[in-house]
């Protein structure tokens, strides 16, 4: 897809979802839960949780380490507003490639669903292995290069849209993120690769979900035309049948990370 469709930053999409984000989130809140299992026990001081969204798992991290002292950023306003209603220490607006903390604060940093949407994912990384404690860990989730597979090919072989993507996350693969935390620094890296399958009704309320939730960032003059996503929501239909409507699938990554 021409760059020029697509609006480079998140900011003002997850700001305009940040109030409806919860209740339509419930993938996300599934692969919280998940990622917040594997963070290795022990003792946490100083935690943070990098795009924290409305800082729901922010706040489940608390419970989970009612010692903690929880800070939680995110580079949507909309996002930092819901978030400074939850129980959580520091809420900040900031941006992952430019972490606003001194080296080595945070014992734990967690992130949920936030780096397919950062552009330069390794200076991420190497602002996460800046902040970490040298004995802390560093866990995240990401959705990865198959997640959508079936939207896209949709989209691409009926429309005029070339790569098929009606959002703009990066396509990021297991080989690029293990890359990019070795380039930071980190020397023990668990990555762990899953699929998780969700039903939707059609193309249009998959589009229309994405869009709800601040994942959709075409912006509104980009034109594919109501036949052409008649056409592409047809091929869906008959290509990625389940159940009563349309299999839509998620690749997420998980990683935990030591220095
Ligand atoms: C899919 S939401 C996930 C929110 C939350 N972690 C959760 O589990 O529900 C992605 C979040 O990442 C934030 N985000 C995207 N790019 C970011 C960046 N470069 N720096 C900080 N936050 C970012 C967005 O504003 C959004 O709130």
């Amino acid at each position: 897809m021409n760059n020029e469709m697509i609006t480079q930053c998140p900011r003002k999409t997850f700001s305009k979802a940040a109030s409806c984000y919860e209740r339509l989130s419930s993938l996300q809140k599934d692969i919280g839960c998940t990622l917040l299992a594997m963070v290795p026990g022990g003792e946490r001081y100083e935690v943070l949780d990098i795009g924290m969204g409305t800082g729901w798992l922010t706040e489940k991290t608390g419970e989970r380490f009612p010692s903690a002292r929880l800070t939680g950023i995110d580079c949507a306003p909309g996002m930092v507003a819901e978030a400074k209603k939850k129980k959580i220490h520091t809420v900040l607006e900031a941006d992952a490639q430019c972490l606003p903390c001194a080296d080595g604060v945070f014992d734990l940093i967690i992130s949920n669903c936030v780096y397919q949407w950062v552009e330069d994912m390794p200076k991420a990384f190497s602002e996460a292995f800046r902040a970490l404690d040298p004995d802390g860990d560093f866990c995240f989730s990401c959705f990865a290069e198959k997640t959508l597979f079936e939207l896209r090919e949709s989209i691409e072989k009926n429309t005029s849209v070339a790569d098929g993507r009606l959002h703009h996350w990066h396509l990021l693969t297991k080989e690029s993120i293990q890359s990019a935390l070795n380039k930071a620094g980190f020397t023990k890296v668990q990555l762990m690769s899953s699929l998780k399958v969700e039903e939707f009704e059609d193309l249009f309320s998959l589009i229309s979900w994405l869009k709800t939730i601040g994942a959709n960032r075409v912006k509104r003059n980009m034109f594919v035309g109501p036949r052409m996503l008649s056409q592409a929501n047809h091929y869906y239909q008959k290509h990625f049948p389940l159940q009563q409507g349309i299999a839509a699938t998620f690749e997420i990554i998980f990683g935990v990370a030591q220095k």
